[in-house]
């Protein structure tokens, strides 16, 4: 059997349940947010460690609000990291289950690590980041969230490379099930996607939250410009970084597949247009703050894009492609996740007015209209519950 067969054979037998494109996109643009919140907790926990060793009065002001940041993006991170996750084992299921048997007995630790991870940055930002105890706590969890970050791009770089399976599953013949070996790793890639996207994502957070902090009537101007321009020094500095680990990324991955002059040219292009910005911001009274998080949201989705890219050029070889994945159309799912994305991007839409109109006010109150709002999204939710247990109950009694 050669790999292109293996391949086939391993999908599964039923198909996609819609258009797999549709979820090829999905698992792009969820992707998107997903590296975006675990970065971003990288960012927050080595700026909160830095700034209680530094203890600096400024720093350690921001060091005590990067410590809150810190659970609430890991949280954040591993919600919208569960999206793509379906999408891939969807659309990618051979790749998917295969890397996670390779590298077996990490893909189970990474949830205990991520569960760590998640714990020790709440311990220190509940315990620690008032005056500046458990700090090991946030250096044990920057650790572990690193870890998870490393594991999750073996588990990809596994994935993508059908043809070394047999050699990994059984070397020389003699099958190893302790799944215990990083098979596959490239070193510049990963300091590309992790901590260099963690300085990105941390300097268009600061900038976004000290633009978002200045409609308040008692926000600290002062303070709120330093947060700012210190974001973007972080950008200036990490930007031409990115595009150097950029290219050892297209020179070390890229010629596997052909790929080394387009990774090169999306990592310059985006070091050159983030430096450009944050530089041009420089020239502002006020530096931009959601116009930062935009930028880098675009940003992102190049890289999303560019991952799908060497994804598919890779699995072309083995004739394997989203577009002729077999697929039924199952309307039952699809009204299923239809709704179920209608009611949770309602009741998600109502939290991010509530967060962004308290935080605006100085007594913390919330217009009628977003209150409203709420109460349909809510209701819809309630509503959405009790139709599922109504289904649970009429599956498991009568189509037994
Ligand atoms: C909390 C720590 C985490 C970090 C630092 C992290 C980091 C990363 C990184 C760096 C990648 C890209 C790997 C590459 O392309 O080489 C990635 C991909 C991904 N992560 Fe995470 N991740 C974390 C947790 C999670 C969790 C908890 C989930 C699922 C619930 C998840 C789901 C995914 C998925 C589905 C992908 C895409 C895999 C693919 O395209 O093949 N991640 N993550």
């Amino acid at each position: 059997m050669d790999v292109q067969e293996m391949l086939e054979m391993m999908r599964d037998p039923l198909g996609a349940p819609f258009f797999p494109v549709v979820f090829q996109v999905l698992l792009v643009v969820t992707w998107v947010l997903h590296i975006h919140f675990v970065t971003g907790a990288i960012g927050s926990s080595t700026f909160s460690i830095f700034a209680f060793l530094h203890k600096d009065p400024s720093l350690l002001r921001l060091g005590r609000i990067t410590a809150r940041l810190t659970p609430n993006m890991v949280g954040l991170g591993i919600v919208t990291g569960i999206a793509p996750l379906l999408f891939v084992q969807t659309i990618y299921d051979p790749l998917w289950y295969a890397s996670n048997t390779l590298a077996g007995f990490w893909s189970v630790t990474f949830i205990f690590v991520v569960m760590g991870g998640y714990s020790l940055a709440y311990l220190f930002y509940l315990k620690g980041s008032k005056d500046g105890r458990l700090l090991w706590s946030a250096v044990a969890s920057l650790v572990l969230l690193c870890f998870a970050g490393w594991v999750m791009h073996v588990l990809h770089t596994v994935s993508i490379r059908p043809d070394q399976w047999m050699n990994w599953y059984a070397p020389g013949g003699v099958i190893d099930t302790r799944g215990i070996q990083f098979h596959a790793y490239d070193v510049p890639r990963l300091m590309f996607l992790l901590p260099l996207q963690a300085g990105l994502s941390f300097a268009a957070t600061l900038m976004f939250v000290a633009w978002y902090l200045r409609q308040r009537t008692d926000a600290d101007l002062a303070f709120l410009d330093w947060t700012a321009s210190l974001g973007r020094r972080i950008g200036l500095i990490v930007a031409p970084l990115y595009g150097v680990f950029g290219l050892l990324w297209a020179f070390t991955e890229g010629p596997e597949f052909g790929l080394t002059a387009f990774i090169a040219a999306v990592a310059v292009g985006l070091s050159a247009g983030l430096f450009a910005f944050f530089w041009l911001q420089g020239k502002r009274p006020v530096l931009a703050g959601a116009k930062a998080l935009g930028v880098w949201a675009l940003a992102l989705l190049v890289v999303a894009v560019t991952r799908e890219v060497i994804r598919s050029v890779s699995l072309s070889r083995f004739n394997y492609s989203v577009a002729t994945y077999p697929y039924i159309i199952d309307w039952g799912s699809v009204l299923m996740f239809g709704v179920t994305s209608v009611v949770g991007v309602s009741v998600v839409t109502y939290l991010i007015m509530v967060i962004y109109q308290s935080g605006q006010s100085a007594d913390g109150t919330v217009s009628a209209k977003a209150e409203g709002f709420g109460r349909v999204a809510t209701a819809m939710l309630g509503a959405w519950f009790g139709f599922f247990v109504l289904v649970g109950l009429f599956s498991s009694l009568f189509l037994r």
